[in-house]
């Protein structure tokens, strides 16, 4: 069979995205996400809105992925799905449904890890985009509202965790700090969208001080805690009046932090190809640090398309395509699991 040819149903259900996407070979035929509103008024998701979120959702967004990609379920090699890292009962919505479709139109089964998806999502062709994917070995920044990981991928299937955070991620950091200054979830892009207007030097943070590839980010949240606490003892309109310049310095400091670490892993592995991938690689300071610095330090960076950022299932059916390739399927009493680490797999 032409490799070109293989078609994979990828099915992600991890947090509080509904998606199912198609691909043919590396190429995208069909990338459906269905988000989930009704986290929006919490501040955050709920687990158990999510689950029952991505019952409605599931059938309808996969019958969507196929139709437009083209093709039957019957023309389907393979179907792929995420087994973790996530929220349990969001995950057990996918996990069961692939499992369904897979027995009912016979075909095998692949098991995905999340946090290598996100990686991995570099390796899609974008029909009518001309794009070179990272060459091995090769640096990724992965920044997500559960993750913040920089991990030296020397292949598809053999990646190493040089540096995580040790409390919070970088997209939670984003959430909680939009959630003091009373904005909905997600507030990664909202702190973005007015990054824009304001000033990053209007207020300064503290440089965490972690050792080695290491991060944190809980104790700026508290800095930014207290700031907002202050500001508003003083004037209670404090956050309207300063939204801009509270946005654009918290950003700035989260961006600096992320740059100076994948710096520092870069001089001491050498590689200097450098990706980032997940939500976070969507906002805006971070891609635009990212491409300054490339200059300054002759980086070749790869920075994802949008669509690819924050969760998706063509960064799903990609990885699946590239296990449907070495024959690893699944069984059927595969269960998801809530953490899952992929250094060994
Ligand atoms: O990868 P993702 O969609 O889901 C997880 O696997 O967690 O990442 C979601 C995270 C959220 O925390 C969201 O606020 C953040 O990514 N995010 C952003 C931006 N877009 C999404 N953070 C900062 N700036 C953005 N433009
Ligand atoms: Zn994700």
């Amino acid at each position: 069979m032409d490799e070109r040819e293989v078609k994979i149903l990828g099915i992600e259900s991890s947090c509080d995205d509904t998606c199912a996407a198609v691909l043919s070979g590396n190429a995208l035929l069909s990338n459906i996400v269905a988000g989930q509103q009704v986290h929006y008024e919490y501040g955050g998701v709920v687990p158990e809105l999510a689950s029952r979120a991505h019952q409605q959702n599931i059938v309808p967004v996969v019958d969507t992925a196929l139709k437009k990609a083209g093709i039957e379920k019957e023309e389907i090699d393979a179907i792929a799905l995420t087994r973790g890292p996530g929220l349990m009962g969001s995950l057990l919505v996918g996990v069961s449904f692939a499992k369904s479709l897979s027995l009912g139109l016979n075909k095998p089964l692949i098991e995905v890890n999340h946090m290598q998806a996100h990686i991995l999502a570099h390796f899609i062709q974008t029909p009518g985009k001309q794009y070179a994917p990272p060459a091995f070995p090769f640096l990724c920044l992965t920044v997500s509202g559960g993750h913040t990981q920089i991990v030296l991928v020397k292949d598809y299937f053999d990646m190493e965790v040089l540096g995580q955070t040790l409390d919070d991620a970088a997209g939670e950091a984003f959430d909680k700090a939009a959630k003091i200054m009373n904005l909905p979830y997600p507030g990664g892009p909202l702190v973005d969208k007015f990054a824009t207007q304001g000033n990053p030097e209007a207020f300064s943070f503290p440089v965490p001080n972690i050792p080695a590839l290491d991060f944190s980010f809980s104790g700026l949240k508290t800095s930014f805690l207290y700031l907002v606490r202050d500001g508003k003892a003083s004037s209670p309109d404090f956050v309207e009046e300063h939204k801009n310049d509270l946005c654009a310095s918290f950003q700035h400091r989260v961006v600096s932090v992320l740059i100076d670490k994948i710096a520092k892993a870069s001089l001491q592995t050498g590689v200097k190809e450098i990706a980032i991938a997940g939500g976070v690689a969507a906002n805006s300071g971070l891609r635009k640090a990212l491409e300054q610095e490339a200059a300054k330090y002759s980086w070749k960076t790869h920075i994802p398309l949008m669509q690819y950022c924050t969760d998706n299932a063509a960064m799903i059916a990609i990885t699946g395509y590239y296990k449907f390739l070495r024959k690893e399927f699944a069984e059927y009493d595969l269960i998801p699991k809530a953490r899952f680490g992929f250094a060994k797999q």
